[in-house]
């Protein structure tokens, strides 16, 4: 039997290192989270996507009384931005959070679901997808999906 060690890497940093693009695109999810309807866990997730041309598409959580009918910011936004830019490869993603008033101090990372999702979209445009998880200490870089699902289904056979 042979033992693998799967390491994640990401990178912490402060927003005032970002770039300007960057700190767009996450002023871009933030803004996003007012659009949220989170009526039920009162948890508002908003989420920016940044196509290869510049184009910024946002989406957020949308819940609905039966729970599971309710879908996250990443997949509203990255199924938005698929749906309308087929043809333009999506670059990087950011994501925020606001409850009780104010933004999360520490980030929050994409759910399973989502993840999945991501990876997919990154394998589809043969691209890797940069990820800014927003927190008002902290923001977490990570270079590609596959850093956040590493054994990821890929393949039907
Ligand atoms: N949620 C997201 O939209 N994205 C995440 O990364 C984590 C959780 C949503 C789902 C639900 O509407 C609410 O946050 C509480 O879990």
């Amino acid at each position: 039997m042979k033992e693998l060690k799967i390491i994640a890497k990401v990178n912490i940093c402060a927003y005032e290192e970002l770039q300007i693009q960057e700190k767009k695109l996450i002023d871009a999810a933030k803004e996003s989270t007012q659009r949220a309807y989170a009526p039920y866990s009162e948890f508002q997730v908003g989420a920016a996507i940044l196509l290869e041309d510049g184009t910024v598409v946002t989406g957020n959580n949308q819940e609905n009384v039966a729970y599971p009918s309710g879908l996250c910011a990443e997949r509203t936004a990255i199924f938005y931005a698929n749906a309308q830019y087929p043809g333009l490869k999506p670059v990087a993603l950011a994501v925020a959070a606001f409850t009780k008033g104010k933004f999360t101090e520490t980030s929050i990372s994409p759910c399973g679901s989502c993840r999945q999702v991501l990876l997919e979209t990154e394998n589809r445009y043969a691209h890797p997808l940069r990820i800014f998880l927003y927190g008002e200490k902290e923001i977490t870089i990570i270079e590609s999906a596959k850093e956040l699902l590493p054994l990821g289904f890929s393949s039907l056979n």
